[in-house]
C-alpha cells in the first residue's frame, strides 16, 4: 500500500527501513517520505512506530511485565 503519494513510498519500505534501525529522520532523509505536502506524516510516523525494534521489544516487555504485575 503506498503511504507516501508524493513520493511513492509503500508501506513495506517503511516498515523494512524502520526495521533495520532506522529513525523517522533517517527514513525521511533516504526516501524523502513526509517531505512534500506532509498528508502521510502521522501514517508513516505509526508505521514507523510500530515496525522500530525499539518498540518491539517494549511492546513485549510491557506484555511480559504486565501479567506479573497484576499477580502482585
Ligand atoms: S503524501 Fe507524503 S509528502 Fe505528500
Amino acid at each position: 500500500m503506498i503511504v507516501c503519494i508524493c513520493r511513492r513510498i509503500n508501506d513495506k519500505t517503511i516498515a523494512q527501513c524502520a526495521r533495520s534501525g532506522m529513525g523517522f529522520d533517517d527514513i525521511q532523509l533516504e526516501l524523502g517520505v513526509a517531505t512534500q505536502c506532509g498528508q502521510c506524516e502521522g501514517c508513516a510516523r505509526k508505521l514507523w512506530a510500530e515496525c522500530s525494534p525499539q518498540q518491539t521489544v517494549a511492546h513485549i516487555s510491557r506484555e511480559v511485565v504486565e501479567p506479573q504485575a497484576l499477580a502482585a
